[in-house]
């Protein structure tokens, strides 16, 4: 019978903590939904000690999503393990997460401890863990490059503490498949009760190699695989969740497992994610890229038309990537748009496609036909926050030969309208400095500003993601419309509202 494999999902702690990547409460709480609705079977929602604002969105997490277990990373530390149990424990499944690193160099250099204290912090911190929750993970960081027997003492030192699953990350991406699975295969046989527990794998991708090295781990044993959607993560990233998933599922005898991934999920879910961080997937990205599932050369289109399986083997409906596009139009009726929702994945409250359809409703009077690539970027953008003290009224601008553009901005605040002009380079940049004289938010910098055409035509709707950065804090903002100063406007407004909360 096929094993069970766990999808731990680290996307909000180890991906959202790389550069680029930082998400704010509401839009942590949206991942964490499609999270749920994609059946990972753990979320790690943060590292609840490094910051409120980390402990906070951990800690609504944990309030707000019921089936999957909710956990928190904490580092063998009291005061750590306090405050992840503190985030966790209203989960339906809290689940602490302790490391603690096993290898030469991080055991001499970084914790300047010996290996004898670093197997009796291992006891006692586990055992601290244990105290607060049951379900305790112990990780072994940078567990590749470790010496074998002695990882093998760690893992028993913190199953006879009381922890139930240990992870073996391969913290720097250094590791092989055949090591990996070699490493699995040798703890599990060397540690004593290893059957009374689950066994991880977490793999950077420094070399390419971090889905690899998961499957290899789960061919030598391992119950649960940690990753990321779109394999965010420190450096190189993390094992991508949906190509580790979409592996198991394509090829079940070789694996002999499954999850219970709802892999219908995958597209909209890594799309929400690349979304919120402003980017999108690489054309080529296996699985969710714009050309996974395109056939350009003759050979493989004629192979195709005779017989789908001549070179493809997923199909693009099973992650929930629609090939058939309905086009949508101003007589289309609110049955016509809540069917297609919900063909194209979308589970939305009564309220969420009442402002759906409203939204879909102005865009057909901008646009002949909308597309599914439309009706989702009109859903997901329904996820950033818009809302705040300024709001968008209209705008005008004016070239002004040689002396740049003038940009003309009036917003709303309360009831009053309040209306600016400024001069810039380009009409945005004069919209920009109009929106700064109303606000007069504190010094900022533009450290992203990206523009995509979410579907084809001249009339397409142009989504505008920014990010802004004062200080060390950073707001990311966007803008949907098909005129894209509008879009643009729409997506500074949100980041500077944020900003001024
Ligand atoms: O890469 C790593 O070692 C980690 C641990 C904290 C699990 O992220
Ligand atoms: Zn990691």
């Amino acid at each position: 019978m096929d094993k069970q494999v766990k999808i731990f999902d680290t996307t909000l702690r180890d991906g959202e903590q790389s550069p680029g990547c930082s998400m704010n409460l509401r839009e942590k709480i949206e991942v964490a939904k499609h999270l749920e609705r994609l059946k990972v079977d753990i979320i790690e929602a943060g590292f609840a000690v490094s910051s409120p604002g980390d402990f906070k969105s951990v800690q609504t997490i944990a309030q707000t999503v019921k089936d999957c277990s909710v956990a928190s990373l904490a580092r063998c530390v009291k005061g750590d393990i306090d405050a992840a149990y503190d985030a966790v424990k209203d989960a339906a499944d809290p689940r602490i997460h302790v490391f603690l690193a096993t290898s030469p160099l991080h055991m001499q250099y970084k914790l300047k401890m010996t290996p004898d204290e670093v197997l009796e912090k291992t006891r006692e911190m586990v055992k601290y863990a244990v105290s607060k929750c049951s379900n305790v993970e112990f990780s072994a960081e940078d567990a590749t490059r470790s010496d074998l027997e002695f990882l093998a003492r760690v893992c028993d030192a913190a199953i006879k503490s009381g922890a139930k699953v240990l992870n073996i990350p391969d913290t720097v991406g250094y590791t092989t498949p055949d090591e990996m699975r070699e490493r699995i295969e040798y703890l599990i046989k060397n540690v004593p009760d290893s059957d009374k527990v689950e066994f991880s794998v977490h793999c950077h991708n420094d070399l390419g190699m971090a889905v690899a090295n998961s499957l290899a781990g789960v061919l030598g044993g391992a119950l649960q695989i940690e990753c990321t959607v779109n394999g965010l993560g420190e450096r190189a990233g993390n094992t991508s969740l949906e190509e580790v998933v979409m592996a198991l599922h394509t090829r079940p005898a070789l694996y002999n497992a499954q999850t219970r991934i709802d892999t219908k999920q995958i597209y909209r879910t890594s799309k929400l994610v690349y979304n919120i961080i402003g980017q999108s997937a690489p054309i080529n990205k296996p699985i969710v890229g714009a050309n996974a599932f395109a056939h350009e050369s003759g050979i493989h289109q004629h192979g195709v038309l005779a017989k789908k399986e001549t070179y493809e083997i997923l199909t693009p409906e099973s992650v929930g990537v629609q090939t058939n596009q309905m086009i949508l139009g101003k007589h289309s009726g609110k049955h016509a748009f809540t069917t297609r929702l919900e063909e194209l994945g979308y589970k939305l409250t009564d309220e969420e496609i009442a402002t759906a359809f409203s939204k879909f409703k102005d865009l057909c009077d901008a646009k002949k036909s909308v597309t599914d690539g439309d009706i989702e970027a009109l859903v997901n953008n329904n996820t950033v926050s818009t809302e705040g003290m300024y709001k968008f009224v209209k705008f005008d601008v004016q070239t002004m030969g040689k002396s740049g553009v003038s940009g003309t901005i009036c917003l709303k605040k309360d009831n009053e309208f309040i209306e600016q002009t400024a001069l810039g380079d380009g009409s945005i940049d004069s919209l920009y400095a109009a929106i700064d004289k109303i606000v007069l938010p504190p010094d900022h910098t533009l450290d992203k500003f990206i523009i995509n055409a979410v579907s084809e035509g001249k009339d397409t709707l142009g989504e505008v993601v920014l990010k802004l950065r004062s200080d060390a804090r950073s707001f990311n903002g966007r803008g949907l419309s098909t005129d894209i100063i509008e879009a643009s406007i729409e997506a500074y407004l949100s980041a500077v509202n944020q900003l001024m909360q």
